[in-house]
């Protein structure tokens, strides 16, 4: 269990803000393999005041989803507090703002992680939106801008010190992007800096990888993030090794449901002719490492509704329930 402020999660395993990617179909899917908090994508502090449809879109939840996160990033430290104010008001969990984002748009306008650069603003933010809200308040970031760590750890004292519930450390440097392999240790070094709840993240690919990362830095939650993308299974199979029980597999029925439930959840949210659209590149997240999975992949490019999208997968399957003994080794 991991505790953030009054939030209690069910389980200590989170599924990461990825832009362009957890709108509410996506973290219903997460949220349905078990994992103890989704996140909503990165929301500019900008965009939310002054309303604009697209961003308040973004704000759209569900019961069955919650807790849920959701994260802004700006670089303003009044237009942030009043940001948080209307995410709180729009009944979030858990406001988070983004201190990682590197890429160049946001640098730019100062955001992400150009305030690790800039720690007396990144201070002023915090104890501004500490100041706006009272819900459970956590930071994103990376370990700054050169390899040392050191930004992470002063931002880390920072973010405590003025209120921050909890943060999450992706330790790759700002310039890394998503290169090379994140620095673990970094994780542990921040655990050992603060007292507030640390939640690691990066490059967890499988469900072991979730109590290595606990065993090596000691941290309370696990965020996971590309992974999710073809596997949102690893939830639940952490959980079980967690619980200490066995590796669940997931067999092709599970799979196939995946793609349907998350399909027909896109439907509902943005309607058929654009769920089709953004599902022809999305389907084949889910089959990745499957036999013939480019022919799949190549199949759904032409989506253009849902019965077809079922016949595809349908059709899929049953080829690969035909194969079944040249499969199963893939799914181990
Ligand atoms: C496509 C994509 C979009 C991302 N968008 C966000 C974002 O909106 N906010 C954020 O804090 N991090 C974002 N990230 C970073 C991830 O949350 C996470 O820190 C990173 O992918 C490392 O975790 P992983 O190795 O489990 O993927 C994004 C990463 C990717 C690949």
């Amino acid at each position: 269990m991991l505790k953030i402020a009054s939030l209690e999660l069910e389980n200590p395993l989170i599924c990461a803000p990825l832009a362009g990617v957890t709108n509410l179909p996506f973290r219903l899917m997460a949220k349905r393999h078990g994992c103890g908090l989704v996140c909503s994508e990165m929301i500019s502090a900008n965009g939310l005041i002054h309303s604009s449809q697209k961003t308040l879109d973004l704000l759209r939840s569900l019961p069955q989803e919650r807790p849920l996160s959701i994260q802004i990033f700006g670089a303003d430290p009044g237009i942030m507090a009043d940001a948080a104010r209307m995410v709180a008001d729009y009944g979030a969990d858990l406001v988070d703002i983004n201190f990682g984002c590197s890429v160049k748009k946001v640098l730019k306008s100062g955001s992400g992680s150009a305030l690790m650069a800039d720690l007396p603003k990144a201070e002023k933010i915090l104890k501004e939106v500490r100041r706006a809200i009272s819900l459970p308040f956590t930071i994103k970031m990376r370990s700054g801008w050169d390899r040392s760590g050191d930004e992470a750890m002063a931002l880390a004292k920072i973010a405590q010190d003025a209120g921050v519930d909890a943060l999450a450390l992706h330790p790759r440097t700002a310039k890394q992007g998503f290169s090379g392999i994140s620095d673990w240790s970094l994780i542990r070094r921040v655990k050992q800096e603060v007292s507030i709840p640390v939640i690691g993240n990066g490059d967890v690919v499988r469900p072991e990888q979730v109590l290595e990362m606990m065993e090596q830095t000691g941290c309370d939650g696990v965020m996971i993030g590309r992974a999710v993308l073809h596997a949102p299974w690893i939830f639940r199979q952490a959980l079980s090794l967690l619980n200490g029980g066995d590796l669940e597999e997931v067999d092709l029925n599970a799979r196939k449901k995946v793609l349907w439930d998350y399909f027909d959840d896109t439907v509902d949210y943005m309607g058929e002719e654009h769920a089709c659209r953004v599902m022809r590149s999305r389907l084949a997240w889910f089959v990745k490492g499957l036999p013939n999975a480019a022919q799949f992949r190549a199949s759904t490019t032409r989506i253009a509704s849902r019965e077809q999208a079922r016949g595809l997968i349908e059709d899929y399957f049953a080829t690969l329930e035909e194969q079944e003994e040249e499969y199963l080794p893939v799914l181990a």
